[in-house]
């Protein structure tokens, strides 16, 4: 299925760039050999810088790792409110102050009423509140009511291209596929941001995909090969994006070598 909304895609990219008009919206023809062999599906169609952001309602983790420059954001959801043993305004108006980018606070109720009452709170905490809601028909509902306030909306636990196709036309700023838990029963989760991917180009639709519940460094670089906008995680998985044995002992050696010379920079 994949395969075949790749192809679509690939074909749909080539026209663009061929400055032919844009396909059609359903049935476009299969690409042809020769259509697939020029194209480069690792070529973006816009430059875009993928953002991190740390999965986590601890301050201090967090505080940890902004120094790296590297967070461009912070999720939590209900689960991690709990862990922190911490009230959720407090709490989030202190994430806030500390990373400039969207921060996602979720609201818990499950109708509709009482959850946009819950993302009005939530969004009047500061500026960078992302008012995150569960991928329900009221989390839908809810989601159109901030979109046209102008408030960002981040649409959890999505389990199917369907469900994000759902989120995009609710104008979801962000849509969260949720990578890990679809692997522990025994789905291909890279392969569901592949799909969304290729959806979401095909149409047009400008929601951000932020590849969620990742477990490890794995899931992170395929979520950024898959094209995802963005990608949340906690601080063990975000330490370990910069490591590899052979740069530890690369710098070993670079450093035993240094040693023998006698020699200073400074
Ligand atoms: C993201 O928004 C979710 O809160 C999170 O990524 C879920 O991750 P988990 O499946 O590891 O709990």
């Amino acid at each position: 299925m994949v395969e075949g909304a790749r192809a679509d895609w690939v074909w749909s990219v080539e026209r663009l760039r061929a400055g032919r008009p844009p396909p059609p919206l359903r049935g476009p023809p299969p690409p042809t050999g020769e259509d697939l062999a020029r194209v480069s599906i690792s070529t973006p169609l816009k430059a875009k810088l993928m953002k991190l952001f740390l999965d986590t309602a601890d301050v201090a983790v967090i505080k940890d790792m902004v120094p790296t420059g590297m967070v461009d954001g912070v999720t939590t959801n209900p689960s991690l409110i709990a862990k922190s043993g911490r009230n959720i305004a407090e709490v989030i108006a202190e994430i806030c102050a500390l990373v400039e980018g969207p921060i996602s606070a979720e609201a818990v109720s499950l109708d509709f009423e009482t959850m946009v009452k819950e993302g009005d709170k939530l969004a009047a905490i500061a500026p960078n509140v992302v008012v995150k809601l569960p991928l329900t028909w009221d989390g839908l509902r809810a989601c159109r009511v901030f979109t046209d306030k102008g408030i960002k909306t981040n649409v959890t636990l999505c389990f199917s291209a369907a469900q994000a196709l759902l989120a995009a036309k609710a104008g979801a700023t962000f849509v969260s596929p949720f990578v890990g838990r679809l692997e522990d029963n025994g789905a291909d989760g890279i392969a569901l941001l592949e799909e969304i991917r290729v959806l979401y180009d095909v149409h047009g639709f400008e929601t951000q995909i932020l590849a969620a519940s990742l477990r490890n460094v794995a899931h992170v670089a395929a979520a950024a090969v898959a094209g995802s906008d963005a990608a949340t995680f906690g601080a063990d998985t975000f330490k370990a994006l910069v490591k590899h044995p052979l740069t530890d002992r690369g710098l070993d050696a670079f450093v035993a070598d240094w040693a023998k010379t006698g020699q200073s920079i400074l």
